[in-house]
């Protein structure tokens, strides 16, 4: 299949598709496209191979990263569909975050992450891309890089691992890992058991080593967390968005469903080269809509919501339209009741949603709650994918996946958050607060300047605090700490954990993770760092509000002192060398602080919106 035309120097190269994609590297179309074939026939291509559509694959595999340890399997699986639907399928690397291994934070570099994701897919000539990720940042990240980009993008996730057990008791990551935590500092809990505990809890095997011996289910614990963390929060999501198999968000990582999954992906990524369904097609606000009813109804992560406002301000067609805000997340919690029975907010684990149904039956029971009309990337409307694949509530439990006249929670799992403390926004997961007569709350502040300040002094038995304190942690944002840390559950100060006190009103501009549970709020916009920030000024002994009913984060405090205190701090020394700092700091670093927006944004690269850079 020797391709004449390639040669045929006298005519215009027709450029769009496989090899022949964005042939200017040398000036001479025909010259670039010759090159280019001698440097991809050194791989044992042949022509034949070579005239397919080009179905890159995205390997975010690394011996770091246990979340991703089946990525191998998955590439396999996945080339396999694209192979026999007539595709080529070539892999390629990007970086490979997790959580625990990113230094400051793996939020920190899913910026980094993006921009890797949209210029390698820009670069090389695929005509569609399979996104290969799963552990927290990974999946948003590729879809804010593949939404710019805007070749097809076919996100395939690696998939929950399964729950260990330790003394008969079913444990997994993270949220016991918390839990259990909280209990050792409390005294409850030995030292034997948090070690044995330690070794249950994400007791990870990578199949590459277990390829070597028989691998049980027990022992073969490969995959993202198994709560509704944001892992799995992302997973929901992204099928919610129409951009994978409905099944592809909760089957686990060490099953063979995973594996099927991949192999249709393939098959659908052929299909969406052939079609050029690129995401800025097919996602629309409705897409959106769908996917923020499906993230209250999961009671999912916090992280979700500035992931997601991150994807849309990456559309041109929504960045900055007011379709989708902070706002819409409250209005539509509203109206949507938390369906799913699974940690944090509830009792089990993401295999227990898969069993139950998963996506698929969760979808059909918020059915009247959906936009229909939304398009995915397999051609057909939400609305057709569901009635193509209809639910029967027999076998399922409906005690992990709800009814709608039975929910686990009212409505508004997330709660959005405004007042003089908060002007931007604030989010707190109310579903998964502990004692909630805190979600409606006002209390004397206890204020710590930072993380450093908070280790210090929060075990301090001297700290004037008690259970109807407000705890609050200053300079965790999205500039302050570059990558907004998942500090933002502030442990109980451990005099008050051990005389029996489980929650506290605990107030930050930081994250938490999406397997914490609490009365939190979080994201509190403008951060403290920042000089307009009220939060910023808080001192010791100041009384706060909060009314999650009501959506109320206040100060008490008047408009004339908060702007005497604003003034003040405006003119410090500490303020103009944390400033100095920020302008000449070298690196990513440096380009991180200068450019992040805030949380409410999407703590994003302000040069990566669709809008483009502010000025500044
Ligand atoms: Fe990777 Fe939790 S650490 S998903
Ligand atoms: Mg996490």
């Amino acid at each position: 299949t020797f391709a004449e035309e390639d040669y045929a120097i006298e005519r215009p190269l027709v450029t769009s598709t496989g090899l022949r994609q964005g042939l200017t590297s040398y000036g001479d179309a025909h010259f670039s496209l010759f090159l280019r074939k001698v440097f991809i026939k050194a791989l044992g291509y042949s022509e034949d191979a070579l005239s397919r559509p080009i179905i890159g694959i995205i390997n975010t595999y690394s011996s770091f990263n246990p979340c991703h340890a089946n990525v191998p399997q998955l590439i396999e699986a996945a080339k396999r569909g694209v192979q026999l639907n007539g595709g080529l399928a070539i892999d390629f690397p990007t970086i490979s975050i997790h959580e625990s291994f990113s230094y400051p934070t793996s939020m920190f570099l899913r910026n980094l992450m993006s921009m890797d994701t949209e210029e390698m897919i820009k670069a090389q000539p695929v005509d569609a891309c399979i996104m290969i990720g799963g552990c927290d940042k990974t999946v948003p990240a590729q879809i804010m890089g593949g939404l710019s980009a805007n070749k097809p993008i076919l996100p395939l996730v690696t998939g929950p691992m399964m729950p260990g057990s330790h003394k008969g008791k079913r444990i997994g990551a993270c949220t016991d890992c918390r839990n259990n935590w909280a209990a050792f500092r409390a005294g409850s809990l030995d030292v034997e058991d948090i070690a044995s505990l330690n070794e249950e809890l994400a007791p990870t095997v990578s199949p590459l080593q277990l390829n070597t011996r028989e691998m049980s289910t027990d022992e073969s614990k490969a995959g993202t967390c198994g709560v509704m963390g944001t892992a799995s929060t992302m997973a929901c999501i992204t099928a919610a968005l129409g951009l994978m198999p409905l099944r592809g968000a909760s089957a686990p990582a060490v099953s063979s469903a995973r594996l099927r999954i991949s192999e249709e992906t393939g098959a659908n990524a052929v299909a969406a080269a052939g079609a050029k369904r690129s995401p800025q097609s097919i996602l629309t606000k409705e897409s959106f809509y769908n996917a923020i009813t499906v993230l209250q109804a999961i009671g999912g992560s916090t992280n979700a919501v500035v992931h997601l406002m991150a994807i849309v301000n990456r559309h041109p067609d929504l960045c900055g339209s007011g379709d989708i805000t902070l706002q819409t997340f409250d209005d539509i919690g509203r109206k949507v009741p938390l369906l799913i029975d699974l940690k944090p907010s509830g009792d089990n684990y993401m295999t227990d949603f898969h069993n139950a149904g998963g996506m698929l039956a969760l979808l059909h029971t918020l059915r009247p709650l959906l936009h229909l009309s939304a398009m995915t990337i397999s051609g057909v409307t939400l609305g057709e994918v569901l009635d193509k694949t209809p639910f029967r509530t027999f076998p399922y439990s409906q005690d992990i996946i709800r009814p709608l006249s039975n929910p686990l929670y009212p409505a508004s799992s997330l709660v959005v958050l405004k007042g003089n403390l908060a002007p931007g926004g604030a989010i707190i997961k109310a579903s998964a607060s502990k004692d909630r007569r805190l979600l409606c709350h006002t209390g004397p502040a206890v204020v710590f300047k930072n993380s450093a300040d908070l280790a210090l002094r929060i075990d301090d038995p001297d700290l004037n605090v008690t259970q109807d304190s407000v705890l609050v942690l200053q300079a965790i944002g999205p500039i302050g700490n570059p990558g907004m840390p998942e500090a933002g559950m502030i442990p109980l100060p451990r005099k008050l954990a051990a005389a029996g006190v489980t929650d506290m009103l605990r107030v930050s501009d930081g994250r938490m993770s999406g397997t914490a549970g609490g009365t939190i709020v979080l994201h509190v916009s403008p951060e403290a760092i920042l000089p307009t920030s009220v939060l910023g000024i808080v001192r010791d002994g100041d009384i706060i509000t909060c009314d999650a009913e009501k959506r109320v984060l206040h100060l008490n405090l008047g408009q004339q002192e908060i702007n005497e205190r604003l003034a003040e701090r405006a003119l410090s020394s500490e303020q103009s060398a944390r400033t100095d700092d920020i302008q000449t700091k070298r690196g990513y670093a440096g380009l991180y602080q200068r450019s992040v927006n805030q949380a409410q944004e999407g703590a994003d690269f302000d040069f990566l919106t669709a809008a483009g850079p502010k000025r500044r």
